[in-house]
């Protein structure tokens, strides 16, 4: 038996196209209620149980096992002056300094350091600054009755030293900034210890 009513040409035509009036298939319709009960289960799962990790959670735990794995290579950070002007020296480390910079600092001191709300990191004036080690305290305490944050609670104790080695880097680009030199001109960092020669 042939089913009569299935590909039977509509009477209008548009532009010489014409069209059948057929049934969605059974596959599409089974597709559709997939999706819907996938739908329920996932708001349901992630949005209103318990027993589900938040995507939100898994990945911050992911971020924060990748930077103890990371970290296992450089072990606990001391924030003196030593180890500061060490991770000035090493490129890849400077990079990770940079990126903790632009996620936390740079709506206060402007994406290059320049300065903003707070004041211009790449002059040689500062305010709460005199020897190298100052820029981990300070950012570890924050200064000026927190319009500096302080960021120990919010940090990794090395997140502080390889940020504060980003900071040390930016002195010397002198950048125009919107509020000028601000402080005292301090002496120079100082210079990194000398390879031996190989
Ligand atoms: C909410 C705005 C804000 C944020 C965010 C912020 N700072 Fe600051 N920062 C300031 C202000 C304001 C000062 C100046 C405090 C003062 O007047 O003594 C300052 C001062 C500093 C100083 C000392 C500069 C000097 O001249 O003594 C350093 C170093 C510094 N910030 C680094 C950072 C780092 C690194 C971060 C990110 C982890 C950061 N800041 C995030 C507002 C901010």
């Amino acid at each position: 038996m042939t089913d009569t009513t299935r590909d039977v040409l509509q009477e209008h035509e548009f532009d010489g196209i014409q069209e059948y009036d057929n049934p969605t298939p059974g596959w599409w319709y089974l597709i559709f209620f997939a999706t819907f009960v996938f739908s329920l289960w996932y708001f349901l799962y992630y949005h209103m149980s318990t027993i589900s990790t938040p995507v939100a959670v898994e990945y911050q735990d992911a971020t924060a096992d990748d930077m103890k794995k990371r970290f296992a290579e450089i072990g606990d950070l001391k924030p003196d002056a030593a180890t500061v002007v060490r991770f000035m020296n090493e490129p890849g480390w400077l990079q990770f300094g940079a990126s903790i910079f632009k996620t936390n600092c740079v709506s206060c001191h402007a994406a290059n350091g320049q300065g903003q709300v707070g004041p211009n990191l790449t002059d040689d004036a500062y305010k709460n600054v005199t020897k190298i080690d100052d820029i981990p305290q300070v950012i570890a305490n924050g200064a000026a009755n927190g319009a500096m944050p302080a960021w120990k609670t919010r940090m990794h104790p090395n997140e502080v030293v390889l940020v504060a080695s980003y900071v040390a880097s930016l002195r010397g680009k002198n950048l125009p900034g919107p509020r000028g030199a601000e402080g005292t001109v301090i002496p120079p960092w100082p210079a990194p210890p000398v390879e031996p020669k190989k």
